[in-house]
């Protein structure tokens, strides 16, 4: 299957009662790991691109990684998304680049700039057949060198959800329920827990709308651990607990952005690798373990999280 964009997979993601895992990529052993998962799984993916991965590995290289990986996985649709697009210049050139999806974030800005901003992406995104996800509502952790402290996040308010999805015409809506972005969301003692009652209270205002959630990592401890005996110095890292995902893709939550996870089952593989081998230098070596964990990591998330296995 071409790249596509979300819309159809919402709307059967909606229906079906799951949610489409969006996981960063950012070179080809992500790539690899995350659609090899997906093409055994039978699972629709979105792959999502930042501003940081552009920077890092270029837009034309990360482009043709996922037109590879949609030659080599012809079953499952791919939808190609921009991560965090912080700019309407940033959102055109990916729409201009051949991305499916822009995610405009205005939410560090005023409701007001948001709704103008997340309007003016939408008008130029909807002309030439790229849909759009808007934000309201502040995530704490870091997302592309920005870090928002859990003082200054803030859960979405419902009261303003209609009126933002009207006037701007996004196609998905990124809400903050108590995700928040990094290996570090809870402070170690404390009982994680997302605010169903905002969840609820949203999609009452939203009926069939689709919903993303951020800042969705886990943060498995046997890669924490890993990590950790390795050389690595990663105490109290803490994630969502999984349960509380898998409650919310039955919800309205479409779309599960997962990146951390990913990060720290290549880390954790790597310092293993070195630990145990310090006389190997060939990357091959270590990048094939790190790449079939990754793999098994979006395998598990695929069926046991997101719930979309066997929905391709
Ligand atoms: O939310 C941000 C994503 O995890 C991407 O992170 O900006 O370091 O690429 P990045
Ligand atoms: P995590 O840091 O929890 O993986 O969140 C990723 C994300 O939201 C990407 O936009
Ligand atoms: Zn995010």
């Amino acid at each position: 299957m071409a790249l596509v964009t979300s819309t159809e997979m919402f709307k059967k993601a909606y229906e079906g009662g799951y949610a489409v895992g969006a996981f960063n990529v950012n070179n080809m052993e992500i790539v690899q790991g995350i659609t090899e998962a997906c093409k055994e799984e039978k699972a629709p993916v979105i792959l999502q691109v930042s501003k940081g991965a552009r920077a890092y590995a270029n837009h034309t290289y990360l482009v043709k990684l996922v037109e590879a990986a949609i030659i080599e996985c012809p079953e499952i649709p791919v939808v190609l998304h921009l991560d965090h697009g912080p700019d309407f210049e940033t959102c055109k050139s990916c729409i201009d680049g051949g991305f499916t999806s822009v995610m405009i974030d205005g939410s560090s800005h005023s409701f007001k700039e948001n709704i103008e901003l997340t309007k003016k992406v939408v008008e130029y995104a909807h002309a030439h057949g790229v849909v759009v996800e808007g934000e309201l509502g502040t995530l704490a952790g870091i997302e592309d060198e920005v870090q928002v402290s859990a003082e200054d996040s803030s859960y979405t308010r419902p009261e303003e959800v209609e009126e933002f999805v009207e006037k701007t015409g996004v196609d998905s809506l990124a809400i903050a329920i108590g995700t928040s972005h990094g290996a570090y969301k809870f402070k170690p003692g404390t009982k994680p827990q997302l605010r169903f009652d905002i969840l609820e209270d949203i999609s009452r205002r939203l009926p069939g709308f689709p919903i993303v959630l951020h800042g969705s990592s886990s943060v498995p401890q046997n890669y924490v651990t890993m990590i950790n005996e390795n050389g690595g110095k990663m105490p109290g890292a803490i994630g969502i607990p999984e349960d509380q995902l898998r409650q919310a893709a039955g919800l309205s939550v479409c779309k599960i952005n997962i990146d951390s996870d990913l990060r720290l089952a290549m880390t954790g593989t790597i310092r293993k690798f070195f630990n145990e081998h310090p006389d190997k230098f060939d990357p091959r070596e270590y990048l094939k373990p790190a790449r079939a964990n990754i793999k098994e990591l979006v395998r598990h998330k695929l069926i046991n999280v997101l719930g979309c296995n066997g929905k391709a």
